[in-house]
């Protein structure tokens, strides 16, 4: 068990480039399995998710390697259809695995996901799609067992833009028979990369980035070499830590119309931003302005993935914010944590009303969950005085080197074994 000991005050200076999505890599690693020939995606960010897919791929028969910061997937020998139930637990994210392992083998089987820490995670969405490609699909203690003979090509409408049922309708419609046009589908950078992914691959997809996506079934797909979009989320938290501190920071690898309204509300904090290309300058004074309101939605709306590190900067903002988190149920449990550094903050349901304080104080606090522990380290390093940030694990599974590069911007932060 690791913690950080994070001595907050510090302003931040310099610059990053952003790792490979770790939300796009992991539905390309489940792509992976629809061809029997060598795939290679380069600049895979080393965190435990993308760990957890790999050994899901092996599990199926899969040889994944890595080498170099490259991952490579050779699946000709992969017979196996079912996803062992812990690392289903471990991953939920692999439920998008069923759409790639029908495509596959005609069968798929997982344990049901269940919910998470922050919110139930339904996967209606995903079983209805695959239901209309003719998959038959029965739930039976706590498994769901898929079988067809071959995907069919379905209209599919989506009741929400789900970005993991869009993913798991694209992995099975790429080899299914005939056309599936989808409705209502989530328009994520990371949908329009595994729509770029698979037709490197000899898929026909298109529409991708928008409401409506068609895919026109081929019979087989080839090996691909690959590079992914750069994590918007990675780098938004990023910003948001300068944006808290204090300095200047460029990100690069990250277009900024693939931050939602990111930007946008910082600058409403009184942060200066200057764009050019796929790079991104903050310079902030460390004084902010609290947000009047922030509101997650689907892309390219404000996204869910960087509320909580929005809260921790509001908490020490001059002001108060109202924060609605639209998508996720249950998506404030970094909140009381947020409280011991004392934070004003009140919950009830999907609000959360921020009340700035002039500076937030060091304390002991624990991660719940992947986001929810950045809003934690980016408050410590805001922070007067020296926090022990816990369970380091939630962080580990998707942010690289966090430590290290914080510390290069001039943090003062140390991992240290408890
Ligand atoms: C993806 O999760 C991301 N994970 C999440 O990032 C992200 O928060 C989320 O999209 C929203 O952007 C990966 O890509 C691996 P959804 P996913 O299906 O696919 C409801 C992170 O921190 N829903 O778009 O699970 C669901 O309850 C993670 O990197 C149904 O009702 O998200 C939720 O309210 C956290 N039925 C909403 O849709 C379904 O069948 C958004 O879920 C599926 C989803």
């Amino acid at each position: 068990m690791d913690k950080f000991v994070i001595d907050g005050g510090r302003r931040l200076f310099g610059g990053l480039r952003a790792q490979s999505a770790k939300n796009s890599v992991l539905p390309l690693l489940a792509a992976s399995i629809l061809t029997e020939e060598r795939v290679t995606i380069f600049d895979v960010p080393m965190i435990s998710d993308v760990a957890c897919m790999a050994q899901i791929l092996r599990e199926l028969g899969a040889e994944v390697s890595f080498q170099g910061g490259n991952a490579f997937i050779d699946s000709a020998d992969a017979t196996e259809h079912r996803i062992p139930s812990a690392l289903t637990k471990e991953l939920r994210s692999s439920v998008f695995m069923l759409g790639a392992l029908l495509s596959r083998f005609r069968r798929a089987a997982c344990a049901y996901p269940g919910g998470c820490d922050i919110g139930l995670r339904p996967i209606d969405l995903h079983l209805n799609a695959l239901k209309r490609m003719d998959a038959h699909i029965e739930e039976r203690d706590g498994y769901i067992l898929c079988a067809c003979d071959r995907l069919k090509g379905a209209d599919i409408v989506l009741d929400f833009p789900s970005v993991g049922a869009t993913e798991n309708i694209l992995l099975a419609a790429a080899l299914a028979e005939g056309r599936t046009v989808i409705e209502g589908a989530a328009k994520e950078p990371e949908i329009v990369d595994l729509q770029n992914f698979l037709n490197a691959m000899g898929a026909k997809i298109c529409g991708a980035g928008t409401d409506t996506v068609e895919i026109e079934g081929v019979k087989k797909l080839h090996g691909v070499e690959y590079h992914p979009v750069k994590d918007r989320i990675e780098a938004g938290t990023y910003l948001i830590a300068c944006a808290v501190c204090g300095g200047e920071l460029e990100i690069e690898g990250v277009r900024p119309d693939c931050l939602g309204l990111l930007l946008h509300k910082l600058r409403e904090n009184g942060c200066k931003i200057h764009t050019k290309n796929d790079k991104i300058k903050l310079t902030s004074s460390g004084r902010l302005k609290c947000n009047r309101k922030i509101e997650t939605m689907p892309f390219p709306g404000f996204p869910t993935d960087l509320q909580a590190q929005m809260t921790a900067l509001n908490a020490s903002g001059e002001g108060c914010a109202l924060i609605v988190e639209n998508l996720f149920e249950t998506r404030y449990k970094y909140v009381p944590e947020l409280k011991r550094m004392g934070a004003d903050i009140e919950v009830d349901g999907r609000n959360a009303f921020v009340r700035g304080v002039p500076r937030l104080h060091g304390a002991t606090v624990s991660c719940g969950d992947l986001r929810g522990g950045a809003a934690l380290v980016i408050a410590a390093l805001g922070a007067e005085g020296v926090s022990d940030v816990l369970d380091l694990a939630h962080l580990d599974r998707g942010y690289c080197d966090l430590c290290a590069n914080l510390k290069k911007l001039g943090a003062k932060i140390k991992r240290v074994r408890v």
